[in-house]
């Protein structure tokens, strides 16, 4: 199985057997590209995919060994993302399957996400509860069989990584920047500042005001005493992320009575809440930001559109 993704900013192909071996992960990210305006802008990423897939492909093919005779189906993100984007790995896997008469395995990136789990050499077996933080999305997912999930509860405004990012920008730390306070917050005290994350009702989350209190934290001090103290804020601040993902997934897991409890998504590469979740099955931190190889797993559990009936198929942007 070959899977395509481009949902976001990372241009990424990888290859699949059938058993969840993985025999080629190839991630273009544009995170540099997009860097000096501080996020990820559509149009600029769009044009980025579209110099960069067929290469990532054929990188693929190459580092896996096989030629696309070697195919059994193409794996290709339909969403959510960025929709611009997202058309331009909808077109090149579609191009790819229809060159070979192959079929066409539309993939949703959520479910990408939890298929990280299912892959060799430790492939997770259903039922459990899967807490999903990324920059695009924050969920817990309720995993009953691999062909999908129940959603239990979701952001009520920012994703978790975003939170991280929006952080990490205050602080001056650049863009993206999960992996900067990850960094940093290792030399901080995590108590030196408290930030408070708002208790929303059921099973939702909400960080929106995590990080208007870090704004007003940062403007109420002195410019020097936040440079010395860039640390112990980047450290209060993760503290008070993985707190609010660590609490309401423990509660998901009681509430489901599930007692196997997984992480997945870019967050997920968070040491500090790897740490807090000694017994979670985690993704592999290489599966935890945006890869096609999650892409071709979840493939391998997804309903598969014969040829030539997908060169009319759509992307979309929101789950609906
Ligand atoms: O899954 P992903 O690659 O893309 C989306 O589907 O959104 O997640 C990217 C997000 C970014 O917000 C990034 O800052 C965050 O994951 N991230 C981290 C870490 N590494 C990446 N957040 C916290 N700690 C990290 N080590
Ligand atoms: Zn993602």
């Amino acid at each position: 199985m070959l899977g395509v993704e481009t949902s976001c900013d990372e241009t990424a192909a990888g290859v699949v057997t059938g058993d969840g071996r993985v025999l080629a992960n190839v991630v273009a990210s544009q995170a540099d590209l997009h860097a000096r305006y501080g996020g990820v802008v559509p149009e600029v990423a769009s044009r980025r995919h579209l110099e960069l897939v067929a290469p990532v492909v054929t990188e693929a093919l190459e580092r896996a060994n096989v030629g696309l005779e070697d195919l059994d189906a193409v794996a290709v993100t339909r969403g959510p993302g960025l929709i611009g984007a997202l058309l331009v790995g909808l077109s090149a896997a579609k191009a790819l399957a229809w060159s070979r008469r192959l079929p066409l395995v539309p993939v949703n990136h959520l479910h990408g996400h939890v298929a990280s789990l299912y892959l060799q050499p430790d492939p997770l077996e259903p039922p459990f509860v899967c807490l999903l933080a990324s920059g695009g999305h924050t969920l817990l997912l309720e995993v009953r069989d691999r062909s999908g999930f129940d959603v239990l509860g979701s952001t009520l405004d920012d994703a978790a990584g975003e939170a991280f990012d929006k952080g990490a920008r205050l602080l001056g730390l650049g863009y993206p920047g999960g992996a900067a306070i990850d960094r940093l917050a290792r030399e901080g005290d995590p108590e030196a500042f408290s930030f408070p994350v708002a208790r929303v009702p059921g099973l939702d989350f909400s960080f929106s005001g995590l990080k208007t209190a870090l704004l007003y934290t940062v403007r109420d001090l002195e410019p020097e005493e936040v440079e010395h103290r860039r640390a112990d804020l980047a450290a209060s601040y993760q503290r008070a992320i993985v707190r609010a993902l660590v609490e309401r997934t423990l509660e998901a897991a009681e509430k489901t009575g599930l007692e196997r409890i997984a992480v997945v998504g870019g967050v997920a590469a968070n040491s500090e809440l790897r740490g807090a979740m000694p017994d979670a099955a985690l993704a592999p931190l290489e599966l935890c930001t945006d890869n096609a190889v999650m892409i071709a797993s979840a493939a391998r559990f997804s309903p598969t559109v014969p040829y030539p009936g997908y060169l009319a198929l759509d992307a979309y942007a929101t789950a609906a």
